[in-house]
């Protein structure tokens, strides 16, 4: 590509979460916790031209790095997504955000009468990942079949 600037400047430490679906900026934004009383520089660039993906959105954090949690939660809106780990601006780690076949803890069942949902139950959520894009999960439990939407709702 024959860009003569940057759209949104290179950082010198953080992370860089690269190849979002198209309009999923913002929710990775919330699944991180980042909100008006945040310190440290975030940029986001939306409906960024891309080879890959046709147009893709780009979330930069600037003196952060994420834990295991987040990038799992990232996975399920945005499972083309990679996180670039950027220290003194080289790229020192680049890993690619995955779906696991079957989803345990991060996400609950939306059926309020499913098992997974009963009080004094000692029972975990379980979910099969049937699609990931978009997102279909299904409830190991009362087969419950939840979207991003539902997801989203969550976090
Ligand atoms: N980046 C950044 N600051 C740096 C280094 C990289 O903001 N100091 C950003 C780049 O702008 C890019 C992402 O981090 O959005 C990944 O950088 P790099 O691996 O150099 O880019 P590509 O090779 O294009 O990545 P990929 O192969 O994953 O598409
Ligand atoms: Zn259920």
């Amino acid at each position: 590509m024959s860009r003569k600037t940057l759209r949104v400047s290179k950082i010198k430490d953080g992370t860089v979460i690269d190849h979002i679906t198209k309009g999923h900026a913002l929710n990775v934004i919330k699944i991180l916790g980042i909100d008006g009383r945040s310190n440290g520089v975030v940029s986001i660039a939306m409906n960024v031209p891309s080879q890959k993906l046709g147009v893709k959105d780009i979330v930069k954090i600037e003196g952060r790095e994420l834990n295991p949690e987040e990038v799992d939660k990232i996975a399920l809106i945005a499972p083309h997504a990679t996180i670039n780990i950027i220290r003194n601006y080289k790229v020192v780690e680049k890993q690619r955000v995955k779906l696991p076949s079957v989803i345990l803890g991060i996400v609950k069942c939306t059926n309020p009468a499913c098992i997974s949902n009963i009080e004094n139950e000692p029972v975990k959520p379980i979910f099969y990942v049937e699609r990931e894009e978009p997102l279909r999960l299904r409830c190991h439990y009362c087969g419950k079949i939840m979207g991003k939407e539902d997801v989203l709702g969550q976090f």
